[in-house]
């Protein structure tokens, strides 16, 4: 696999409504390296995808995730922000199944936003649909609350599990190890050959978030970097395969 991976962050969402399914479809049609996107859970239990634990940003909407059934929440329109209409909010489980029907082959980071709600069961919940989808090799769980992913590990011994650091956030590799991390993956102001390095040595990969111009990407392309998130993964891409040649 060509180095370092590009990740659909939250889908194409530079074009598209982030963390909805038409922003997805575009990564796998594009054949995107990786997608990752972020989870929440409803009132009544189900995962969904979207990044913050409020729906005002990204919908015509109001309030928190958590205080709406999924019925309720499938009435806003998540396309608002690009004049869309009609989009809704996608449960994880509607694009677990279209990712194993279009057999996507690429990188899964299923990113659990639960450092602000601390979300019963999510940890259970998500193990249990990517089993039954069998798509246990092709994910990667992470989350900046470090306590879940050792649920997690508790839960299951074989899936990969990265720990995501804000910005500056101390990096203590033996946090990675005692929970046989797959990756760190740290805000792209931290990328520093030190630091991944010392990630290399103990046989972690480094992902980083977010880079989406050009001086950031070539940046990132200088550093032994294993994979990075970008909104725009066409533009990454053309810059990555620039630099290489
Ligand atoms: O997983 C990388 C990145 O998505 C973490 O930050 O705020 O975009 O979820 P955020
Ligand atoms: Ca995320």
């Amino acid at each position: 696999m060509i180095k370092p991976i590009i990740i659909a962050h939250r889908g194409v969402s530079h074009s598209l409504p982030e963390n909805t399914m038409p922003a997805f479809e575009r990564a796998i049609d594009f054949s995107c390296e990786g997608i990752e996107f972020d989870v929440q859970l409803t009132k009544d239990g189900i995962p969904v995808i979207i990044h913050d634990e409020t729906i005002e940003r990204t919908s015509n909407g109001k309030g928190f995730v958590k205080d709406h059934t999924l019925k309720t929440l499938r009435t806003f329109n998540f396309g608002v922000n690009f004049s869309l209409e009609n989009i809704q909010i996608p449960t994880l489980e509607e694009f677990l199944q279209m990712l194993v029907l279009k057999k996507y082959n690429g990188l899964i980071n299923i990113e659990l936003k639960n450092d602000k709600v601390p979300y019963k069961n999510l940890e259970k919940l998500v193990l249990e649909l990517i089993e039954s989808y069998g798509l246990f090799k092709k994910v990667v769980i992470s989350s900046f609350n470090h306590e879940s992913m050792k649920k997690i590990r508790s839960l299951s011994s074989s899936v990969n599990l990265s720990l995501l650091y804000l910005e500056n956030q101390f990096i203590d590799i033996s946090d990675l190890q005692s929970i046989h991390a797959f990756s760190a993956n740290i805000h792209i102001k931290d990328a520093n050959f030190s630091l991944i390095n010392s990630l290399h040595r103990h046989n972690i990969q480094c992902f980083c978030y977010t880079a989406n111009t050009a001086p950031d990407i070539k940046n990132l392309l200088q550093h032994q970097i294993d994979g990075f998130f970008t909104d725009n993964p066409l533009f990454a891409k053309q810059i990555r395969d620039q630099e290489r040649s």
